[in-house]
């Protein structure tokens, strides 16, 4: 499965042909194909895939886990889901036209609901049975908060519509919708997220001031396991100041990040992450990542934002797209660049992981054991399935001024300090968020006290 063959590297110089990629033998964790073990797995999940704001009066075309489908909005307004090619004789029905009640083909008119029953085959005689005895394939939708998902498993393990504390929050709460297209597969996209080393490196010390300077301190790095993944943290003293930053990793495809632009000026203890996004396959090849932007007062106070700003392929972020002239890429580099050069299926066979890539190890850890309690028919404990309102999450940050007779220059003690203040973040996560964050913020600052060697 993941094991790999330690291969003997010639460590001469000049060595290039004795060191050769091993080929990329190992898809277990990648293949998102109908049949395979991860493509399955991931069926049985909700993901979304669109903006409302693409789905207007025309049908739309979508390929979603190698599966090619076109999603409509139908004159009374339900959701459509449906397998591209008419189940007659496979007419696109991205050229449909849409009915009050469901799509009709544009080729001999066979009349399909959103749920794929066919209601009519008007060149069929009256006497056909054809339209009781076949469905088109369908896939049930949801729509939530500017986005729409579908679920793509058996009907039969139609998983409850989860949502989300931070996306749901009461209070000064403005969510904003995004997609953005990246060709490779959709693992390395978490594993960005996983990787909080290469904020040091791609966005502040190689590739240019992309995030603030406090990113240039490198960090101690922790991946505490949450009920619902990890946290892929990174704890920094920053002049006097104590800064954490941990982003949620949410099985299978989901990840929560506070933004980059924290200058560790002044104290802060914040629940609420910037980005809420999934990473979600096209194929095997081919993703995007989508979800929200939180424009929330604390996120806005750290970088000047709108709406405007984020949209399809559209972030504001430098380096999340193709879009910039060569050159220019290949002097600032950003995420887009980094994460699509490793492959399209990026060779893990030919990798050299360091102790730094924890969190990818540890992500993809997960994935296979996930993937192979799926494979043989039991529930992955990960992420724990939530009733009755949304999911509680965990990403924050933390900037603490460090107290007198707290001294957090000992790489462990910064650390240890960082992990049980995210710990607390698991804690009191039964909590309705704003009591939460109270709760959480009352704890930080002791644990943080409690280190004076002078007490
Ligand atoms: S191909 Fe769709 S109705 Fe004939
Ligand atoms: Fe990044």
């Amino acid at each position: 499965m993941l094991d790999k063959t330690i291969s003997v590297r010639d460590t001469r110089p000049y060595s290039g042909y004795h060191n050769r990629p091993a080929p990329n033998s190992d898809q277990y964790i990648t293949q998102v194909m109908p049949g395979t073990p991860g493509g399955e797995y991931l069926r049985k999940y909700w993901h979304p895939f669109l903006l409302s704001s693409e789905l207007k009066d025309l049908p739309v075309a979508v390929r979603l886990l190698g599966e090619d489908l076109v999603v409509f909005r139908d004159k009374s307004s339900r959701l459509g889901l449906l397998h591209r090619h008419c189940v007659h004789r496979g007419s696109s029905l991205e050229f449909g036209i849409v009915a009050e009640r469901g799509i009709r083909c544009c080729y001999h008119g066979w009349h399909f609901d959103v749920d794929g029953t066919i209601l009519d085959t008007p060149a069929e005689p009256e006497t056909s049975k054809r339209k009781h005895n076949l469905t088109q394939g369908a896939y049930p939708v949801r729509e939530w908060q500017g986005l729409i998902f579908a679920y793509m498993g058996p009907i039969d393990d139609l998983p409850e519509f989860p949502t989300y504390d931070c996306v749901d929050h009461p209070q000064d709460n403005e969510v904003v919708p995004f997609r953005m297209s990246m060709p490779c597969n959709w693992v390395q996209i978490v594993e960005n997220g996983s990787d909080p080393m290469h904020n040091a490196f791609l966005h502040a010390i190689v590739a240019g001031q992309q995030f603030s300077t406090a990113f240039k301190v490198l960090p101690q790095l922790d991946f505490p396991e949450t009920p619902l993944g990890f946290l892929s943290m990174a704890t920094r003293k920053v002049a006097d100041y104590v800064f954490v930053r941990s982003s949620d990793i949410i099985l299978p495809n989901m990840g929560q990040f506070p933004n980059g632009g924290n200058k560790v000026d002044q104290e802060s203890v914040g629940i609420r992450p910037f980005l809420t996004r999934w990473a979600v396959a096209v194929d095997d090849t081919h993703s995007f990542y989508i979800g929200f932007a939180h424009l929330n007062s604390y996120n806005k106070s750290v970088r000047k934002m709108s709406r405007d700003d984020f949209g399809v392929d559209k972030i504001p972020f430098i380096g999340q797209t193709d879009n910039r002239p060569y050159h220019e890429r290949q002097q600032e580099p950003g995420d887009f660049d980094a994460v699509v050069t490793q492959g399209a299926v990026a060779n893990r066979n030919a990798e050299h992981l360091g102790t730094t890539d924890r969190g990818v190890v540890a992500f993809r850890r997960m994935l296979a054991n996930a993937i192979k309690d799926n494979e043989t028919g039991k529930t992955p404990i990960k992420p724990k399935i939530y009733h009755h309102g949304p999911v509680s999450t965990y990403a924050h940050e933390i900037v603490l001024k460090i107290p007198e007779g707290v001294d957090l220059s000992d790489a462990k003690k910064l650390s240890d300090f960082g992990h049980q203040a995210a710990m607390a973040f698991v804690e009191f996560d039964g909590l309705p968020p704003s009591e939460r964050e109270l709760a959480v913020q009352h704890k930080v600052k002791s644990i943080l006290e409690s280190m004076s060697t002078t007490r």
